[in-house]
């Protein structure tokens, strides 16, 4: 018998190359993440492998990012965040390293910006962009309105992003606008209150995030949004990394069971029987 999910299954968006199409079909499309946020790791060691400069791997890293891009877009994911500079980067690597990241996010921006438009795609930032040299800010700016008609995914790159001056910042603002307000005497924060001031008010929190190169780690990003994703850690370094590696991410986070800390909705009384019988059922299905 053929089931809804099967007639949607096999509906492949346009675009998809064959292998791209293959884990698609193996997907729910009725599931697939509203945002994924993605730690972009490894260019050096891709480079260091190859006995190449460092600057090579983020180089190499932008086809990586196209490919990402493009596929997510395909597939109609509402959002897709990059982190492609941290606050980190910008103190601690060298001048040299910092200052060819910074030519390669304008050459970037000013070649992707029809691909950008084709593809629907409405360009957006999340970091102390007001710390970056005046002439990537105003790339970013003109990038960013030329794509601000755009209905489709939110592409938002993180650059000087640290998730704790996100909250700092968020907390500054609270104050001011109380301050502006009525005075802080009245102010009442609640978790609401401090999505509604971080720079990700644009968004829904992340449901998956995804880290190249086999590091466990979060480094400081979206550390209040990503409270309740699920993490996806692949060994592929970021230049490798293609809309397939993405897809077989999303293939992952579909056989996850997500709870937000409650218990499986097919559990009513918590003695855990049904969840092994629901889990076993999905193992079954992939
Ligand atoms: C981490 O690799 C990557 C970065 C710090 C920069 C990310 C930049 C790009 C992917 C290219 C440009 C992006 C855009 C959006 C145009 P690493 O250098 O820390 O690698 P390692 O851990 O192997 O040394």
């Amino acid at each position: 018998m053929t089931t809804l999910h099967d007639k949607v299954a096999s509906s492949v968006p346009t675009g998809l190359d064959r292998k791209e199409s293959e884990v698609y079909r193996r997907l729910d499309p009725t599931r697939l993440p509203k945002h994924i946020a993605i730690i972009m790791d490894g260019n050096g060691r891709w480079a260091k492998r190859r006995h190449m400069p460092r600057v090579a791997g983020h180089r190499a890293g932008v086809t990586a990012v196209r490919s990402t891009v493009e596929t997510a877009a395909r597939i109609h994911i509402p959002a897709l965040t990059l982190y492609a500079f941290s606050e980190e980067n910008w103190k601690k690597r060298p001048k040299s390293e910092v200052g060819f990241l910074m030519g390669l996010l304008s050459r970037y921006l000013k070649a992707e910006v029809p691909t950008l438009n084709e593809n629907n795609i409405r360009l957006e930032y999340i970091g102390r962009q007001q710390e970056l040299p005046e002439d990537v800010q105003e790339r970013m700016a003109w990038a960013s309105e030329a794509t601000a008609r755009n209905s489709g995914m939110v592409l938002t790159l993180a650059l000087n992003y640290s998730a704790r001056s996100e909250l700092v910042d968020a907390f500054r603002s609270m104050v001011n606008a109380a301050a502006q307000n009525g005075g802080i005497e009245h102010l009442q924060i609640d978790e609401e209150m401090v999505s509604r001031h971080l720079y990700t008010r644009h968004l829904p929190d992340p449901d998956l995030v995804v880290r190249t190169s086999g590091e466990m780690r979060l480094s400081n990003f979206l550390l209040w949004q990503l409270a309740y994703a699920e993490i996806y850690v692949t060994p592929t370094l970021w230049p490798d990394f293609r809309g397939l590696h993405l897809l077989e991410g999303i293939a992952e986070f579909q056989k996850r069971e997500r709870r937000y800390g409650g218990l499986n909705h097919h559990e009513p009384n918590g003695d855990g029987r049904a969840a092994i019988a629901i889990s076993a059922a999905s193992e079954a299905k992939s």
